[in-house]
Order: structure tokens, then C-alpha cells, then sequence
């Protein structure tokens, strides 16, 4: 089963879709500068890298789909609030806080929803922070408030999170129980090393 939008839909999508990257590049800016201050003058390097993606037309009929929501480029405006996504890459699980409330102290940019999968792991053993943003933007004389997803993780998380989305893919969702066990596993042991690395950096710290 591939949804899609219709030729009518799928007109006004790529209408909408410019706002989203205007929302996704104002946030990348500042945050461009956040990782530039912290690498050279704040000596608290917490962002190892920075990478955004807008979701494919495909992508979005898909969820809208899944949802159980009709196909159309309203409805996507409405129900989605991960059409703009950024993703940060921490060095350690520490660094996540840091950056969450960072981000909250922002000014212009507004917080929607948080979840803190660091903490509190799905089930699947899926470890994250996630912010919904809120981007304002300028544009034909109004001002529109852009959702934006942050996940926020340390590389660890992500290589656990790379995995699992293939296997996941792999098997359209439904990931046969052995494999999704050994996944669950494999996320404990990589929260363990994820503390062990923190506290080795704490004990380096402390003694530069
Ligand atoms: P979707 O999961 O996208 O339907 O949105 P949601 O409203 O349920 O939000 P949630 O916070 O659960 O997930 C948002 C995003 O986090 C997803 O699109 C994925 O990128 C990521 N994510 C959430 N759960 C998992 C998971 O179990 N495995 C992996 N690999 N990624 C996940
Ligand atoms: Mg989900």
C-alpha cells in the first residue's frame, strides 16, 4: 500500500513546503551559532554535529495515512509537526540536558511539546530527546509560527536508532520478537557505555 497525494494535493503541498524550510533554516542559524559559541568561547563542546532533513511528500502521506487523517496538504498542516526536522548529536547523555534547556532559554523560539525518551526509553528500547518547536517567520506581510522537530541524542543513541530503523524497514514494522529482544538488549548496553564514557570524561575533566 503506497498513499500518496493526489495532483491537486500534491500542488499545494510544494506551496507549503518553502515555509517549512524557512523555519528550518532560521533555527539551523541559531544554532550554528549556539555550537560555534560553545566549541570556541564557552570550552563545553555538547554538539558533535548538527543534520536536518524535510520529510519527503511520501513520507507525509504515509504517516498521514497511519493516522488514519485524509491526504491533503491542510491536513498535513495540521496533524504534522515533524515535516521541518533537526537532529543533534551529543557526545554524551549529559550534554542532552544541557542542550534541552539551552534551547528552552532561546529567545523567538517557542516550545510546543518535550518528551524525554533519555530518561524514560520506549519500549522498543529507543533512547532521545524530543522538542517541538515553534519558528517564527516573516513572510507576505505575516507572521507564521513553523513547527520544527529537535531530536536531540548522543552518538551512541543514534547508532542504536540507525539499526533499529532498518530492521524495523526491513520487516514493514513489525520487527519478529527475537530481533526486537536483542534490540532492547543491545539499547541497555549502549546506556551503560553511554555512563561508563561520561564518567571517564568526568574524571579527565577534573584533572585538566
Ligand atoms: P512518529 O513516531 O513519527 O509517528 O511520531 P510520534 O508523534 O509518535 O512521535 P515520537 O516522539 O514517538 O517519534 C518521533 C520520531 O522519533 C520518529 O519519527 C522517529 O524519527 C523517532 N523514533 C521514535 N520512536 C522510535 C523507535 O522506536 N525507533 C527509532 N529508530 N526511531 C524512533
Ligand atoms: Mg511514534
Amino acid at each position: 500500500m503506497h498513499p500518496r497525494f493526489n495532483e491537486e494535493e500534491f500542488e499545494k503541498l510544494k506551496k507549503i513546503t518553502p515555509i517549512y524550510q524557512w523555519g528550518l533554516e532560521t533555527l539551523l542559524t541559531k544554532l550554528k551559532i549556539v555550537h560555534e559559541d560553545l566549541k570556541n568561547f564557552q570550552k563545553r563542546d555538547a554538539i558533535d554535529y548538527v543534520a536536518s532533513r524535510i520529510k519527503t511528500p511520501e513520507s507525509i502521506a504515509q504517516k498521514l495515512h497511519r493516522l488514519g487523517h485524509t491526504i491533503t496538504a491542510e491536513s498535513a498542516k495540521t496533524h504534522l509537526r515533524d515535516i521541518a526536522g533537526i537532529r543533534i548529536l551529543c557526545p554524551f547523555a549529559d550534554d542532552i540536558y544541557f542542550l534541552a534547556k539551552l534551547l528552552r532559554s532561546m529567545p523567538e523560539i517557542g516550545i510546543e511539546s518535550e518528551k524525554d525518551y533519555v530518561s524514560n526509553p520506549k519500549p522498543s528500547g529507543y533512547r532521545s530527546y524530543h522538542i517541538i518547536t515553534e519558528v517564527p517567520v516573516f513572510y507576505s506581510g505575516k507572521v507564521e509560527n513553523v513547527a520544527v522537530e529537535i531530536q536531540i541524542r548522543t552518538e551512541a543513541m543514534n547508532f542504536w536508532a540507525t539499526l533499529e530503523h532498518k530492521v524495523r524497514y526491513k520487516y514493514d514494522g513489525k520487527i519478529p520478537q527475537h530481533l526486537g529482544d536483542e534490540l532492547v538488549e543491545i539499547a541497555n548496553q549502549i546506556s551503560q557505555l553511554d555512563n561508563r564514557m561520561f564518567a571517564m570524561h568526568e574524571i579527565v575533566k577534573t584533572q585538566t
